[in-house]
């Protein structure tokens, strides 16, 4: 059963556009995990790991009491109200000033034609308005993002890809064959882990599944001792199969956050949160 679901998966990438449905996609891999974990409502997979290892979520709940991600979140708000040099805020550059939108990016900008996420729509407002962008893997756009994602709490995951422009479908089935791609010299993709052996372990871990990957973020890992974003967790990722990464904010990373959060539609935020 579950075999074949995975086969249907995986017939959806290499019968291309025929079978590109992006609704489609993330109702097969939906149910992948239904099957795996009966259990589970749409909303537990925002804990990720937590919602499916009982033993890590006692600690994971004890952590969370004294959350080390609070002095991000405070500086981020702190952060985000400074102008620029210009007097310009960063909430003159987004939708509703920036509050309670998280759960809206990554969107597709049909000017640019490209996917835009939260933390590229913070530097790219920054460099509109004469600023130099920040480092995208932790420190300030941590904080900041931390802020914005706090004020979303709750909210459901809501990711468009636009009829309007094929050019969204397209970016979208970029990061869907990323993520299916065998690469590095394990030769795994994201799915061989976090698809297909989902709540199973390996070493000391247990792999989370994929749905809710990109609903609590930022995450103070205390693996980092900080708070980081989601692109240097696909970095590690990556790392650990021993293949390159295309770095933080790359258009790859970019179409790969699009194709995630998709797949977490309805899902609500939670971040920024704390993992190991
Ligand atoms: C060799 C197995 C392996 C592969 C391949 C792998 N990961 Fe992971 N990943 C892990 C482990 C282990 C963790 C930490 C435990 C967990 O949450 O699953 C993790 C965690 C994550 C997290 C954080 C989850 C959370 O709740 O914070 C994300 C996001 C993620 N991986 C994305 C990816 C993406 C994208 C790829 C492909 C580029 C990928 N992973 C490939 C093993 C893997």
């Amino acid at each position: 059963m579950t075999f074949f679901g995975i086969s249907i998966l995986l017939l959806g990438i290499q019968a291309g556009s025929a079978l590109a449905d992006p609704e489609q996609d993330r109702k097969a891999l939906t149910e992948h995990y239904r099957t795996l974990f009966p259990k589970l409502t749409l909303q537990d997979y925002a804990d990720g790991v937590y919602a499916i290892d009982p033993g890590a979520r006692q600690s994971w709940r004890a952590i969370e009491e004294f959350p080390p991600y609070e002095w991000a979140l405070e500086e981020g708000k702190t952060l985000f109200s400074i102008p620029f040099s210009n007097s310009t805020h960063y909430a003159d550059c987004l939708p509703n000033r920036g509050i309670g939108i998280a759960q809206l990016y990554p969107k597709w900008n049909s000017e640019t034609g490209e996917v835009v996420t939260l933390a590229k729509a913070l530097n790219d407002c920054r460099e509109r308005n004469g600023e130099p962008p920040l480092p995208y893997q932790k420190g300030e756009i941590a904080s900041l993002l931390a802020y914005l994602a706090s004020t979303s709490r709750g909210k459901a995951l809501a990711i468009e890809i636009p009829d309007s422009d094929p050019r969204a479908l397209a970016a979208y089935q970029a990061g869907k064959a990323f993520y299916y791609e065998r690469r590095g010299q394990l030769n795994f993709s994201c799915a061989t882990c976090h698809v297909q052996n989902a709540g199973k372990r390996l070493r000391s871990e247990v792999l989370s599944p994929s749905l809710g990957h990109t609903s609590h973020w930022p995450v103070y890992r205390l693996k980092w001792g900080e708070t980081g974003t989601l692109h240097r967790r696909f970095a590690e990722c990556l790392k650990q199969v021993r293949a390159e990464s295309p770095g933080a904010q790359s258009a790859q990373f970019r179409n790969l956050e699009y194709f995630l959060s998709y797949m977490g539609n309805g899902i609500p935020i939670n971040g920024p949160s704390i993992r190991k």
